[in-house]
Parts: structure tokens; sequence; C-alpha cells
């Protein structure tokens, strides 16, 4: 009999960081490179809307040829083998959670592979750079194509589904996050208000390290299979 029913993963770019994929806040992190106010702000996308092209271009770019690593794997495993449920909540945007097998997540920060029309709306899967003169395939909408992706200050997406997930989970994994940014960063005070079992597995302790009931430090692809291995028992 497995020890728990409903468990939601949030993930962050520390899962991602042994497939090759820069995170933000370590040392020479991406955010230790770029200025946020620069690249990944609406004001900065009205002031100059090519350097945050590129931005994203370069990043999109560089997801060519990374792979899912050992812990991407064992997230999709256990959504195939658990009896009951799991959804994973990522802050990335890279793919690699869905090339591992995960079915059922939520982008809360949107996606590298997908564009954002703001002449018609529509969002849509884009492997290409976006540049000024990007037509929307949809409206022919010329140059109105962003990237589909929450800048500071805008509102992360399916926040209602992912607070409904906490409201109804029995176990919160956090995987790869520094705890520095909201709301992610409060999922784990909802889940133990909600009397949820919570866990942190991290390369080491975050910023919100003491409000998890058990840590677990070391890189993600030494300690998210064993994690997996361990729930699957029923432990
Ligand atoms: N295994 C496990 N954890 C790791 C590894 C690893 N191999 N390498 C790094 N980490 C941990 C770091 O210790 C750090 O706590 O992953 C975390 C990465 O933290 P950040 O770089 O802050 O990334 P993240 O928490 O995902 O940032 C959240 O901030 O800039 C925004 O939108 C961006 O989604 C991002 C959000």
């Amino acid at each position: 009999m497995p020890r728990y029913d409903r468990i939601v993963i949030l993930t962050g770019a520390g899962l991602s960081a042994e497939s090759g994929i820069a995170t933000f806040r370590d040392k020479d992190g991406i955010w230790s490179r770029y200025n946020i106010e620069d690249v990944a702000t609406p004001q900065a996308y009205a002031r100059n809307p090519e350097r945050v092209l590129d931005f994203y271009n370069m990043r999109r770019e560089g997801l060519a040829g990374k792979q899912p690593n050992a812990a991407h794997k064992a997230l999709a495993r256990l959504e195939a083998e658990h009896k009951g449920e799991v959804v994973v909540v990522t802050q990335n945007i890279d793919n690699l959670h869905e090339a591992a097998g995960t079915k059922r997540m939520i982008h809360m920060h949107g996606e590298l592979l997908s564009a954002w029309c703001l002449a018609c709306g529509t969002r849509q899967a884009w492997p290409a750079p976006i540049t000024l003169t990007s037509t929307c395939p949809h409206c022919t909408g010329v140059g109105r194509l962003r990237p589909d992706i929450v800048w500071f200050g805008e509102m992360p997406y399916q926040m209602e589904a992912i607070y409904e997930h906490l409201s109804e989970a029995d176990l919160f994994v956090s995987i790869g996050t520094s705890g520095n940014v909201y709301p992610a960063a409060g999922f784990v005070a909802e889940a133990r208000q909600n009397g949820v079992h919570t866990v942190e597995l991290n390369l080491e302790p975050s910023e919100g390290a003491s409000l998890f009931h058990e840590t677990i430090h070391g890189p993600a692809t030494r300690v998210v299979p064993g994690f997996v291995d361990r729930i699957l028992r029923g432990e």
C-alpha cells in the first residue's frame, strides 16, 4: 500500500543543471551575466524588444542537443508506476520533463519552445528564433510575437490549478529550486498549512529549507532516483 496518494512536485533550474542548462543564481548563473531588468520584464520588452528576443533566442538555441537526465527520468517513472496521482509543477522553461516522458505537468513560467502572439492571443509551438519580423501563422500579424514566458511582474500560469493540487496533495516535493522567487517559493508553506508532508531535494539548503519536514541534499541525478524508489516502495 503506497504511503502517499497525491504527489505534487515543484521543480527548478537545479533539476536541469546536470543536463547542461545553466541555473540562475549559482556561481556564473544566468543572472550573474544578464540583468533581469534588461531581458526579463515587460518594461524591458517595451523598451528594447530585440534585446529581449535575442536573450530568449540564445537560450532556445541552447536547448539543442540537451537531454533529460536521470532525475527527469526518475520523475517520469514515478508518474508511470505510482498508483496514485503525480503532477509536476515546473518553473523551468526547457522541455526536458516532456522529453523524459512526464505527461501531467504545468509550466508555470511558460516555455522556451512556445510563442505568444500579442495581436491575436494565440500561443503556439515555436522552435525557431522569434524576431521583430516574425509572422503569426494564426493571424498573419507581423512583429507581434513574444516569448511565451512569464516575466518578472507578470502572473505565472495556472495558479488556480496549482493551489488546487496543493490543497489536495498528501506529499509536496521541491527539487532543484533556490526558493527565491514567489509564488513558487511560497508553495511549501501553502502545503504545510494543508497538512501536506513536505520534502526538499536540492544540491544545498534552499532559502526555504527550514520550512520542509525533510531535506535531502546532493546532485539531483544522485538523490532523485533513490527518493522515487523509496516512494514507490511505499516508504
Ligand atoms: N542538483 C540539484 N540541485 C541543484 C543542482 C543539481 N545538480 N545544481 C544546482 N542546484 C540547485 C541550487 O543549489 C539552487 O538552489 O538548484 C537551485 C537553482 O536555483 P536558481 O538558479 O535560483 O533557479 P530557480 O530556483 O529555478 O529560479 C526560480 O527564478 O529567474 C527566475 O524564472 C526564473 O524559474 C526561475 C525562477
